[in-house]
């Protein structure tokens, strides 16, 4: 069972358009509602293949109901955390050439009693938890040091964390040791503060990520492939893809697809692929089943190419 906690949460409010024109009113031609957070794709990931997950959410007002009622209707078990401020709503418009422009609300800010409330309902539900993921940005409120807490407490009671944030809250909680942090190369750029243009590049940030105290680094690193790092080695992961159609949530594919492999080793590695590949070749943030893998499509090498310039190098 993995238990996810999105400690900011949304509702995603999609609006097809035909072009923005800026000061005009837009119509749109078409309207999606979906629940939203790094931490609720985790959770729609491992539910698709199927696989036993619980999100633990702070909620509130009608938006943090509507959230939880779209995931109930897919089949999601929820924790509510509730919290007096209206859960976020987020905006995305989606232009008929493919641009994509999104507005994402800050988020209520949590009071203590909320924070408190939120530790302890995911110290309730990861009783005998295969992992806790822990995914996305803080909200208002919380210090940065907050997911440093949590992994402290998940060891102290004995189940395994993963981490994929950015910035302070991902440095601060390294030093805790939490058994796998996903960033991206973007992510991983930051967290060591120099530019990635090779895939060597990322491995040195990888390691030392580790060195500050991660005891596993998942890097994805778009569409080159991924790097997993841990105390056995470093293996380096691509896949053949035909067509991408969309790469909103295959990080969070990916961390799902490591997770549910046990989340450790090379074999995890392949299958952290094969669910971000086969994200990538579905629309929008539609999450992978076990009919949309091709496990062959993937290779697992320890042999790390460390030369190979990054599709995307990060400046
Ligand atoms: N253009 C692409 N072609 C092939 N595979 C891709 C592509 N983009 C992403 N992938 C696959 O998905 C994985 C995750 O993508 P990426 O590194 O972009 O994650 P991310 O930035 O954390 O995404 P998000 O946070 O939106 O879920 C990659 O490591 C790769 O396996
Ligand atoms: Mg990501």
């Amino acid at each position: 069972m993995i238990v996810t906690v999105t400690p900011n949460p949304s509702l995603d409010r999609t609006y097809e358009v035909p072009a923005l024109d800026h000061g005009e009113v837009v119509r749109a031609t078409g309207e999606r509602v979906d629940p939203g957070g790094k931490g609720v794709n985790v959770s729609r990931a491992v539910a698709a293949a199927g696989r036993r997950t619980v999100a633990v959410l702070p909620l509130g007002g009608a938006p943090g109901a509507l959230v939880a009622d779209l995931l109930h209707a897919q089949g999601i078990e929820v924790a509510p955390v509730p919290v007096a401020g209206a859960t976020r709503s987020n905006i995305a418009l989606a232009e008929s050439d493919g641009v994509l422009t999104k507005i994402n609300a800050p988020g209520p800010e949590l009071s203590a009693e909320e924070q408190e409330a939120l530790l302890e309902t995911v110290r309730r539900r990861s009783r005998g938890a295969d992992w806790i993921a822990c995914c996305g940005s803080l909200p208002r409120g919380l210090a940065p040091s907050w997911y440093a807490d949590l992994v402290a407490r998940a060891h102290a009671a004995g189940v395994r964390i993963a981490l994929d944030t950015s910035g302070p809250a991902l440095t601060a909680a390294l030093r805790e040791g939490p058994d796998v942090v996903k960033p991206n190369a973007e992510e991983l750029a930051g967290a060591v503060g120099r530019p990635l243009a090779t895939v060597g590049d990322a491995l040195k940030a990888a390691e030392e990520l580790r060195g500050l105290g991660a005891r596993a680094v998942l890097a994805s690193l778009g569409a080159d492939g991924q790097l997993l790092v841990d105390g056995a080695g470093a293996w380096f992961g691509s896949a053949r893809v035909r067509a991408v159609r969309s790469n909103v949530g295959a990080g969070d594919s990916s961390l799902a697809g490591f997770l549910i492999a046990d989340g450790t080793g090379p074999d995890a590695l392949a299958s952290a692929v094969a669910h971000g590949a086969a994200a990538v070749q579905l629309p929008g943030s539609v999450m992978p089943t076990p009919d949309d893998l091709d496990p062959a499509a993937v290779v697992v090498t320890a042999e790390v190419p460390v030369d190979r310039p990054l599709t995307e190098p990060v400046p």
